[in-house]
């Protein structure tokens, strides 16, 4: 199995100079993205409610590298205010990643016993949070003439059924905003795109989750944060200089295949 530190090995320092915003910083997925893109030379601002866990990565990373602001994607003042603060702070922003994301009630996902308040409580963090963050990532990087956006969708940007209403609805919404974008602020060199990943393996209940026939494609292998990070890393340095509004799945090929039908299932001779 490969090792994710191979991957991200830092003999090249790929965001040297840049300066890049992660919203839901404090943990997960935008956790590991702070740690690694500082490691390739970014200076980071973790934008995210959990002030004091948030504070401890910015503590860990040291103030030269690391910035915290607290902040609610959902609210219009908050990522204004974040955007402004990458400016005041650190002088520019070049990688806006949009992270910041919640599941929902996971319980109880039929449709009639959906409420809207828990809709649109997903809704707005997911993807309104990601709409306030590409506009106002670009109301800087359009006078920049340059700038990388990120936005983290999931598997359930693509196909129903893998997660609530709320949550398959406001991933295909980042997809929908991530396309917009792209067309719309390439005229202006900057990039948008997102990351789709399965399910990050993060303990034992999701990794045995992965374990049950028809669950994965790809076998030996699970994703893990840092592979979820190291194609983040790849959209926000300049390597993918010419790749926009692109949906990047890591998924194992699970959403190419149909455990129901496969031709390289049947016993054809
Ligand atoms: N974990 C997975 O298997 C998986 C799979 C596909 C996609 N994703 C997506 O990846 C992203 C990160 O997921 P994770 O697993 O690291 O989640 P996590 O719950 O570990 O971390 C999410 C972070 O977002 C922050 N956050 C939540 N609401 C916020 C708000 N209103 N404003 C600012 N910050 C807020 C939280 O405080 C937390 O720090 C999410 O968008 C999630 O939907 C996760």
């Amino acid at each position: 199995m490969a090792t994710s530190s191979s991957l991200l090995s830092t003999d090249v320092r790929r965001l040297e100079g840049k300066v890049a915003i992660i919203t839901g910083g404090a943990r997960g997925m935008g956790a590991c993205a702070a740690r690694i893109f500082c490691k390739h030379g970014a200076k980071v601002l973790i934008a995210d409610i959990q002030d004091d866990l948030a504070k401890s990565v910015c503590n860990e990373l040291g103030p030269e590298s690391a910035f915290f602001v607290h902040c609610d994607v959902a609210k219009e003042e908050d990522v204004e205010n974040a955007v402004d603060t990458a400016i005041s702070h650190f002088g520019k922003l070049d990688i806006m990643f949009n992270n910041a994301g919640i599941i929902g009630p996971i319980f109880r996902p039929g449709i009639q016993d959906s409420s809207v308040s828990e809709f649109q409580q997903v809704l707005n963090v997911n993807l309104v949070g990601a709409f306030l963050g590409t506009k106002h990532a670009a109301r800087v990087m359009i006078p920049a003439g340059r700038g990388s956006i990120i936005n983290t969708a999931s598997i359930a940007s693509t196909f129903g059924g893998a997660a609530s209403y709320a949550y398959t609805s406001s991933k295909h919404g980042v997809l929908g905003l991530t396309r917009n974008a792209a067309v719309e602020l390439g005229q202006y060199g900057i990039r948008v795109n997102c990351v789709s990943p399965y399910m990050v393996v993060y303990d034992e209940v999701t990794r045995n989750m992965l374990k049950k026939p028809g669950v994965a494609n790809l076998k030996g292998e699970i994703l893990e944060p840092e592979d979820v990070v190291a194609m983040a890393l790849f959209l926000a340095s300049d390597e993918s200089k010419y790749v926009s509004g692109q949906n990047m799945i890591l998924d194992g090929g699970f959403t190419v295949t149909n455990s129901g039908f496969s031709i390289f299932n049947l016993n054809l001779t």
